[in-house]
């Protein structure tokens, strides 16, 4: 089976990116504390990122005669990402470790998915994965920044 990989790759991408659409969405809902009147709305802009990724990986995923994950229940089964039930006890900093985390596992998910459809000769799906994690790398520097943190794995 063509891609046989790749394919695998992108519905990994699917369930996390489902996932971690949620913990974002959790973090725009439950955080108290300096910055919350810029970070509240800033959730906003990331939630519409991870879903134009998420759009954008499943509808390729297809195009190579893929079958994208699509109930809450595959995502949770198959995601990698960790949840937990909502919480006003956590501080800022405390949810921006937590992204720091995830968006973290997910620039080594596309760096895995360069590496895997490189291997398979799929080029159009490796320059998605290869533009996604320059926009995630990105970001983490972000989250990095505020933390007063060094762009890089730290913590
Ligand atoms: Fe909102």
């Amino acid at each position: 089976m063509p891609y046989k990989q790749t394919k695998v790759v992108l519905n990994q991408c699917v369930a996390d990116l489902s996932q971690l659409a949620m913990v974002v969405h959790q973090t725009h809902w439950y955080m108290r504390g300096s910055n919350f009147l810029k970070l509240h709305p800033l959730m906003d802009d990331w939630m519409a990122d991870l879903n134009d990724q998420l759009d954008e990986i499943s509808e390729r995923l297809i195009a190579i005669d893929g079958a994208p994950y699509s109930t809450l229940k595959e995502m949770a089964e198959h995601t990698k990402i960790a949840d937990e039930p909502g919480t006003f006890a956590k501080s800022i900093p405390e949810r921006l470790t937590i992204l720091a985390r995830d968006y973290r596992y997910l620039a080594d998910l596309y760096q895995q998915g360069i590496e895997v459809s490189g291997d398979e000769m799929d080029y159009s799906t490796q320059d998605i994965f290869i533009g996604f994690k320059t926009a995630t790398e990105k970001r983490l520097w972000m989250i990095q920044a505020e933390l007063d943190q060094a762009p890089q794995r730290n913590n």
